[in-house]
């Protein structure tokens, strides 16, 4: 059984998010069910070098303005497709935007991307490969369900995953002929949204099912509040709306491939990685050493910090920082690392290997997101005892259990959780925080029930596969 995944990045190529990381882990999950995938995305520049000398297994000579071709190889055991387009994809710069701008032909971009991935479904690849699914993800896949729906009968099933909402892939409507969109399908029904085009909202509309990231995330996305203007085409189609949580690669991230390894049952090696920490991030902190890792977006309630952190360092606690994204965050925190020195520590910018370092030595990892569709990092939390400390929105509600006193008592809670995502909440989980952290045999049992939760990909490969499995025509 054969299923063509279609997106915009997938590590260990190309990663600005979580997208990456699920994008890449499916192909093996899925493996394990039965089913062959095969992940298509744009060569990006960085990306040409190592194609050069991939067979091209698919092209087209006029792709939205130059030519097209996709080239087949493996990448870390993943059999991959990438789109190599000069023309739209050859440029110093990331892959949406360069200097914070977005790319001004981003609509053609990712248009090609799905016109492509419409093609390959149809008429197969050169090397006779041709998928009964389509799979596609967020709004730069979005129009891949739809050029295959609107081609005539199809014989390939179509899913659109939404992995964040935020981003809808707008277009204004002159676009329609541009983007090989047919003008009849321009109403409200169909590809019309709020006078222009979403390509989000077309996939969602045109796909056999919908699925999304967390079961909480699904049934958030029919209300206003987090539904972004898509809540009521997403409750039009909810009978085809699944939420399937995310895992994490546990042979990446384990506690026992960490500098010092430890276990639940052996958790020497954690302190002596959290010793590490604080001497890389010159910290000194008395109480619980408290890590975020994340992109610094209005999404993570970041800049709750400031307002909660007096009171959580007062009470004992530190905190280490990594992320980048957005000037007045970062400088926001620059400011903490000034307020509190010895006791809030910061390092800007992307570094993968350091955040194996922090979630092996960090006891507790803050997200204090607004919503988030499922969440990486309060896995990682679970998995290597960082107590995790969320907003209980989306898949961070899902996935951790509150240490309330019912929990607390019937000893099943792996962490903390607050509601809404305000200071004054966010402030009570940090009291909360200092508290459990200061009774030793408590916490110890926090931690070792946040170690024995599964986090990893069994559960939701089998979902995915028999979401496959139900719509094959
Ligand atoms: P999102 O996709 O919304 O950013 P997720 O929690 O799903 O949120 O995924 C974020 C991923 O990116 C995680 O793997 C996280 O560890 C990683 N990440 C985010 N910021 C950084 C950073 N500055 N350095 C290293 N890894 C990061
Ligand atoms: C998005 C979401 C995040 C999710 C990731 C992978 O980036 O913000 O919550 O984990 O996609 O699905």
């Amino acid at each position: 059984k054969r299923v063509l995944s279609v997106a915009s990045e997938c590590v260990p190529l190309v990663k600005t998010g979580g997208l990456a990381d699920v994008v890449g882990a499916l192909p093996a999950a899925l493996a394990a069910q039965g089913w062959q995938m095969r992940v298509l995305i744009p060569a990006y520049r960085p990306l040409r070098a190592q194609i050069a000398d991939w067979p091209e297994v698919f092209a087209e000579e006029d792709l939205f303005g130059g030519r097209g071709a996709v080239k087949a190889g493996d990448v870390a055991g993943v059999p991959m497709l990438l789109l190599d387009a000069p023309h739209l994809y050859d440029r110093e710069g990331g892959p949406y935007n360069s200097g914070g701008v977005d790319w001004p032909d981003n609509p053609q971009r990712f248009a090609a991307l799905s016109w492509i991935a419409a093609r390959i479904a149809r008429e197969g690849l050169a090397d006779g490969w041709r998928p009964q699914v389509l799979h596609a993800h967020d709004w730069q896949a979005g129009y891949a369900p739809t050029y295959l729906a609107f081609g005539g009968p199809r014989d390939v099933a179509t899913v659109m995953t939404i992995h964040n909402i935020a981003f809808q892939g707008w277009a204004d409507a002159p676009m329609l002929g541009t983007l090989r969109l047919p003008a009849h399908e321009f109403h409200p029904a169909s590809l019309e949204y709020y006078g222009g085009l979403s390509s989000l909202k077309a996939g969602l509309v045109t796909a056999d099912k919908i699925t999304t990231v967390s079961p909480s995330y699904a049934a958030e996305l029919m209300r206003p509040e987090f539904g972004m203007g898509l809540e009521g085409v997403i409750a039009a189609r909810a009978a085809d709306v699944q939420g399937i949580l995310n895992g994490v690669d546990e042979g990446v991230w384990s506690p026992e491939a960490e500098a010092v390894p430890y276990t639940s049952r052996r958790m020497k090696g954690k302190a002596a990685n959290r010793a590490a920490l604080c001497e890389e991030f010159g910290l000194d902190v008395p109480g619980p050493l408290a890590i975020v890792v994340s992109r610094m977006t209005d999404q993570k309630g970041i800049d709750l910090l400031p307002q909660v952190l007096p009171d959580f360092i007062a009470g004992g606690g530190g905190l280490a920082i990594l992320g980048s994204g957005d000037p007045a965050l970062e400088s926001a925190m620059l400011d903490l690392v000034r307020r509190y020195p010895g006791r809030v520590a910061l390092r800007l910018g992307y570094d993968e290997a350091l955040s194996h370092r922090m979630f092996a030595g960090g006891d507790a990892v803050l997200v204090p997101s607004r919503f988030e569709p499922c969440g990486l990092t309060q896995l990682y939390g679970l998995r290597y005892g960082t107590v995790p400390v969320v907003a209980a929105v989306g898949g961070l509600a899902d996935t951790v259990i509150h240490a309330n006193p019912a929990a607390l008592a019937a000893d099943v809670a792996t962490g903390i959780t607050f509601h809404p995502t305000d200071a004054p909440a966010f402030a009570q989980a940090l009291r909360q925080l200092l508290a459990l952290h200061a009774q030793p045999a408590v916490w110890a049992r926090l931690v070792r029930h946040a170690m024995a939760q599964p986090v990893g990909w069994e559960g939701s490969a089998a979902a995915y596969a028999q979401l496959y499995d139900g719509i094959l025509r």
